[in-house]
Formats: structure tokens, C-alpha cells, sequence
């Protein structure tokens, strides 16, 4: 249960951010849907009763959806804004199977939405109502699943590989920095961010950073987004977190085809390849971790960092691997628990890695989404006094600081955006993010 005190703020925060059709993660700082944002808006909506604009938010989602199946990352709705990169830096225009009359990115984000759609139906009371959104959705998040399957498995490794570190949606992640310094830039056209208006640049990436993310749309666009593109992105990783989603989303896939009587065969090979695939390349048995796979250098990432938990949410960790990581990391002061130094659970980045940095987006604060998908892979494996003080760490941040896009592990000061969707909307249903599994 959500405090009660915290709730009518963590709604005012939803309520602000509501663009109609879809939530905006922060109006000035991201004015467009974002995939996996819409996924956790659609749960906080949920938690507030309001299933029907629950289902608007996945409906706005799914309206960017390609003809070849994938789901973009942004879809550019109140465009033209100052946004960048915005629509006409990625161009969705030149890809013929992209949407003609509404812009996206060319990219995709952690594929939430089927295990949100699965949760809102599962909790929406009108169960009418529920078993005709569950029909509506399910073809297009299949298609998407096989998207990931098909165009985004080129080598057969049973996994999806990322083109861009906006992908994993851990966009600066210190997982990145020997992959991305690989990725020329070349010639980039003059560019202004816009990011740093609102955010203390020290928070936010750094513009060698930038570079290369422009550098690798650039690459992506010259190939129309297409497999050509893929093929030779100079920045190909296969990630814990994004293929861990993905599992979880697909075990979600397999309830609700059983539910409609549609066929499972295909999403039960899909769970299998995931499962043989996370053994066979993410675990690494001298770290006793989950680590990502650098397919450019045919090696795995050497960084400890928090997605590699969301193996548990997904039921892709054997017991004895969990019970390694809970013990040589999430415990351990040196690596990810409260030392004095830093106080609230769960920093990004392991503070033993090189590349930590407390204050600075994605290579080390506390985020929200984050700390609610561990404590529940950490229900799962039966870690519930764990699970329950990642929860009272997260509210009590919240508590003491407000809705803030992340925070820094040794103050719980809030940095980035404040009043960010995600950070209210998994406030209030953080309980609803429970796998069905664990009970
Ligand atoms: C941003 O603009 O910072 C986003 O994370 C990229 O999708």
C-alpha cells in the first residue's frame, strides 16, 4: 500500500504531466511519449482507478508502431517543440514502414508494455472491459516480441541486440563507455542540446556522449533504420536489463495468449531461447553476475550495474545465482548497500565500478523504476525483508524529496527533472508490478 500522505501528491504530479493522450514524462524536459515512461504512466493511471486512461496511454503508444512491428521509442506527439533530437534529426519519414502521418524515433525502449498490459487487465474490475483491451493488444505487442525475435536477433544468440544506449533506456550508462568510444563521429552537423536548460549539466551526459548518440542516428538514418543499418551499427550490445524485460514481458505474452485461446507454441520457444540464452552468454561465473555482451568486441561488459538484477524479476536467475548476487553485491557495502557514504538503496552502478558518479543520470543515482523491478525480482526468489527495505529506502527518498527523475544515493537529494511521471506513477502502484509467480 502506498502511504496515504504521499498519494494525492503522486497524483497531482500524474495529473500535471497528462497531455490527454498520453503522459509526458516531464512536459518541458521530454514533451513527447517515451515507450517505457507510457508503460509506468499506464500503471500509475491503473492505481488511481482510471483503467480507461490507462489503456489511452498503451493505445498512444502502440499508434507508433512500425509495419515491421517495432514500438519507437518516442512518438513525436505535439511536434514541433524543442526537443532535440527531434523529428526532423530522426526522420522517421525516409523508413518505409514507419507510421506516414505521425513522426517517431527509429529506435526502440525496454519492452514493458506487454507485462503492463497483463497487469491492467488482470486488476481492471470491469472484466468486459479487460478481455476486449487484452484482444485489442495483444496482435500488436506480438508483433513487436517478433520484431525483437526476428529483426533484432541477426546472429540467433536468443537474445535482442541494441543499436543505440537510448535503447536500454540507461542512456550514460558507464556499461556504454568502451562501447560507445569505439563509435566514430566524424563530421556531425552543428547541434544545440536542449537537455541542459532545465538540468545542471553535471547531472545530465556528457557532450562527448551526445556526439555519439547523434553519430549512431546519423548512422541509422543513412540506412532508413533498416536491417543494412543494424547490421553494421558500430555500437551492438546485448543487454541484461532490456532482454530481462523482455522475458518478463513474454512470460506475461504466454498468459495472455492462454487467456484468448490464441497459440502459445511460438512465445513458449521464445521464453525457452531467453532462458538457455541468459545462461549460455550473460552469466558470468567468475563475477557471479549477469553481465552485458559487447557484440562488436565479442566479449562481455566487465560493469556491475543494476539491471542486472532485473534477471530476478524475470525468473531468469537459478537460486543459487541469485542468492550470489544478493550476497556479493546487493548486500555489500563496498558494491550497492548503504556504507555511510551513501544511505538510500539501489544506486545504478555498483560503487566499486570506476565509472560511478552519484550525481550524474544513469551512472550511479537511485531510480525509481528501477528500485520497484528489483524489490519485486527479489519477492520473487523469497528475498522479502530485502525487498521491503528497497521499498521503504524508495518512499522515504520520495518523502523526503518529492517526485525527482532520480537522486543521489548519499543525500536522497532529488536530481534531474522534478515531478517526473515514472517516479509518481510507481509510487502509486508499486504493489501492482508483483509477479503473479511469486505468490
Ligand atoms: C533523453 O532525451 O535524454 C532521452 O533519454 C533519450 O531518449
Amino acid at each position: 500500500m502506498i502511504h496515504q500522505d504521499l498519494r494525492p501528491a503522486a497524483e497531482e504530479v500524474l495529473r500535471r504531466n497528462d497531455r490527454g493522450a498520453f503522459t509526458a514524462p516531464s512536459p518541458r524536459q521530454y514533451p513527447h511519449l517515451w515507450l517505457w515512461d507510457a508503460g509506468f504512466a499506464a500503471l500509475g493511471w491503473a492505481a488511481l482507478g482510471d483503467f480507461e486512461r490507462a489503456y489511452r496511454e498503451i493505445r498512444a503508444a502502440l499508434r507508433g508502431q512500425w509495419r515491421n512491428g517495432m514500438l519507437p521509442h518516442v512518438v513525436f506527439y505535439e511536434w514541433p517543440s524543442a526537443y532535440f533530437p527531434g523529428a526532423d534529426v530522426w526522420r522517421s519519414d525516409l523508413a518505409a514502414e514507419a507510421p506516414a502521418e505521425l513522426p517517431t524515433s527509429g529506435i526502440t525502449q525496454p519492452p514493458v508494455l506487454a507485462f503492463v498490459v497483463e497487469i491492467l487487465t488482470r486488476h481492471d474490475p470491469d472484466r468486459g472491459r479487460a478481455a476486449a483491451f487484452r484482444r485489442e493488444a495483444f496482435p500488436a505487442l506480438r508483433a513487436y516480441h517478433r520484431w525483437l525475435h526476428i529483426l533484432r536477433d541477426p546472429q540467433g544468440m536468443g537474445l535482442s541486440l541494441l543499436v543505440h544506449p537510448w535503447e536500454s533506456g540507461m542512456d550514460n550508462s558507464p556499461l556504454w563507455d568502451a562501447a560507445l568510444a569505439r563509435v566514430p563521429v566524424g563530421d556531425l552537423p552543428p547541434y544545440r542540446r536542449a537537455d541542459a536548460r532545465w538540468v545542471p549539466e553535471e547531472q545530465r551526459p556528457r557532450s562527448a556522449d551526445y556526439d555519439r548518440f547523434l553519430a549512431l542516428i546519423l548512422h541509422l538514418r543513412s540506412h532508413c533504420y533498416g536491417e543494412s543499418g543494424v547490421r553494421t551499427s558500430p555500437f551492438r550490445v546485448y543487454d541484461v536489463l532490456f532482454n530481462a524485460l523482455r522475458h518478463r514481458s513474454e512470460e506475461a505474452l504466454l498468459a495472455m495468449a492462454t487467456a484468448l485461446g490464441e497459440p502459445t507454441g511460438e512465445i513458449e520457444g521464445w521464453l525457452a531461447q531467453g532462458r538457455a540464452a541468459f545462461q549460455a552468454y550473460l552469466w558470468d561465473p567468475a563475477r557471479e553476475f549477469f553481465l552485458d555482451w559487447d557484440a562488436v568486441a565479442e566479449a562481455r561488459i566487465p560493469v556491475i550495474a543494476a539491471g542486472g538484477f532485473l534477471a530476478l524479476y524475470a525468473g531468469l536467475a537459478t537460486p543459487e545465482q541469485a542468492r550470489e548476487m544478493v550476497a556479493r553485491y546487493l548486500t555489500n557495502p563496498e558494491a550497492f548497500a548503504p556504507d555511510g557514504g551513501t544511505r538510500y538503496r539501489v544506486p545504478t552502478v555498483s560503487k566499486a565500478e570506476p565509472g560511478w558518479e552519484p550525481r550524474r543520470y544513469w551512472r550511479g543515482p537511485i531510480w525509481i523504476n528501477l528500485n520497484a523491478l528489483i524489490a519485486h525480482g527479489l519477492r520473487r526468489y523469497g528475498f522479502t525483508d530485502l525487498a521491503e527495505q528497497i521499498r521503504a529506502d524508495t518512499f522515504a527518498l520520495v518523502a523526503r524529496s518529492g517526485f525527482w527523475e532520480y537522486y543521489d544515493p548519499r543525500t536522497g537529494e532529488g536530481l534531474g527533472i522534478e515531478g517526473f511521471t515514472w517516479s509518481a506513477a510507481l509510487i502509486l502502484a508499486w504493489d501492482l508490478l508483483e509477479v503473479p509467480e511469486t505468490r
